[in-house]
């Protein structure tokens, strides 16, 4: 096969990378992960170590990843196979490729879940444009959603239904309308928001509350969390942009710029969805303290009840964070669809895409039952949901992380990546490799320990 394509298709321009690239980091993390996290984890002693992990030990995993995936050209197991080969590496580096295969099933398996609220949100501010009955009372209204499995389950199914299709039908068909105009609007549509949140009169203190922080509030918890969080934004850690770095041509893309790109797209699209959701949460009088997962569901209704044609922004908020979600959970599903199918042969892509998509779907009947039926079921003193959460978000991102960081880093031949990097300053590569060899490995070690122990 040709060095510089892959047999899954190809992105059609370099943009077309970028694009899905922003479109699988900006999802469910950053508007409905990010501003709940923050508000239990301390409010700005969490940013500020959430933006710490971002810029120093995401953007250069990220750089990595993707330079991986252009040199390898095919899913992340065979890259590994094929480049510890070249490199006289120890085949155990392929472990990182199945611990990915493994967390993007576990991942997709909630990620549905929440993405299918997000479902069921859109249908309420659609039944409401026609006279439904409005959201007076958002708590009542979101614990109705999670008590009844009924619902819960077909909108996970819906959802699932949905990133299947695009799967299915290849990367590049599909996803282009979906980033290229949708994910802007939603952009926009959340300046909307902050610019709501000024009419609030508490911006200043939803600021305060994001950017100042209280130092005593940072413990190694809150470390663990932040890194969990930064990995998930960037959907890193398991092998996601890998994949899709496999897809991109060799030439006119700078890896690292591209990679800047992404992060700083994600990451302020993070802090917009902050700066919309607080000012709404501390004018209603709710404690920004402690929100857990419903924050962004118990308080934006509360602003789009209030404001001038709230029910049509409602409506658009709800089907374009959908629409994010979809072009994140698509890049979860990819990298074990593009194994199986260079296992199985390119005529299997849909069985495949059907295959892992079902055994996460099945997965996620688990977060599902554990937010009603078992909600009484408690594994290391978390519910089912919070713990798959935990175990992916939390330890296997980070630990896939640092693999992908010591491979990069010290078993890569050096050829190879500068060969991928050309077009970085030597200072600012050598920056790179520093940061990649000692620096991220030893804060994800330091924290993953320390959260073990
Ligand atoms: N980054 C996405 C979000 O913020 C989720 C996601 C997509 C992801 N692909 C991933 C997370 C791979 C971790 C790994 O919503």
């Amino acid at each position: 096969m040709d060095k510089n394509t892959s047999i899954h298709g190809m992105w059609s321009s370099r943009l077309m990378f970028i694009l899905a690239a922003t479109g699988s980091a900006v999802g469910l993390g950053n508007i409905w992960r990010f501003p709940y996290m923050t508000s239990d984890n301390g409010g700005g002693a969490f940013v500020l170590v959430y933006l710490g992990c971002i810029f120093f030990v995401g953007l250069p995993i990220l750089v990595a990843e993707i330079l991986i995936g252009r040199h390898g050209r095919v899913s992340p197991i065979n890259t590994f196979r094929k480049l510890t080969r070249e490199s006289g590496a120890s085949r155990h580096w392929v472990a990182i490729g199945w611990i990915g295969i493994v967390a993007g099933i576990l991942i997709l398996s909630f990620y549905s879940v929440v993405a299918g609220w997000t479902l069921h949100y859109g249908w309420l501010y659609l039944k409401q444009l026609f006279g439904g009955a409005p959201i007076t009372d958002p708590g009542a209204t979101f614990q109705g959603l999670l008590a009844s499995p009924v619902e819960l389950t077909f909108w996970h199914a819906m959802f699932m239904l949905l990133t299947v299709a695009v799967v299915a039908l290849g990367v590049e068909k599909g996803l282009e309308r979906a980033v290229r105009f949708l994910m802007p609007s939603l952009f926009v549509l959340l300046l909307v928001l902050v610019g709501y949140g000024f009419t609030t009169g508490r911006m200043a203190d939803a600021a305060a509350f994001l950017f100042r922080p209280d130092w005593s509030a940072i413990d190694g918890n809150v470390f663990l969390r932040a890194m969990g969080q930064a990995f998930f934004t960037l959907s890193l850690g398991m092998c996601t942009m890998m994949t899709y770095g496999a897809y991109l041509p060799r030439e006119g893309v700078s890896i690292p710029r591209a990679g800047l790109a992404i992060a700083l797209t994600d990451t302020s699209v993070a802090l917009l969805a902050g700066l919309a959701i607080f000012p709404v949460v501390l004018s209603f009088g709710i404690d920004p303290a402690g929100g857990g997962p419903g924050l962004i569901f118990t308080s934006l209704p509360l602003a789009f009840e209030a404001m001038p044609f709230g029910i049509l922004y409602g409506l658009l908020f709800f089907v374009l964070l959908a629409v994010a979600a979809w072009t994140s959970s698509i890049s979860l599903l990819e990298p074990a669809t593009a194994f199986l199918v260079e296992r199985f042969g390119i005529a299997n892509r849909k069985r495949a895409a059907l295959g892992i998509a079902g055994l996460s779907w099945l997965l996620g009947l688990l977060s599902v039952l554990s937010l009603n039926l078992w909600s009484g079921v408690r594994i290391l003193d978390r519910d089912i949901m919070t713990f798959i959460e935990f175990i992916a978000n939390d330890l296997m991102l980070p630990l896939g992380g640092l693999l992908i960081a010591l491979f990069a880093g010290w078993a890569l031949n050096s050829t190879i990546l500068r060969e991928q990097l050309s077009d970085m300053p030597p200072a600012l590569f050598t920056t790179w490799r520093w940061l990649l060899r000692v620096v991220a490995p030893a804060l994800v070690l330091i924290v993953l320990v320390r959260a073990v122990l």
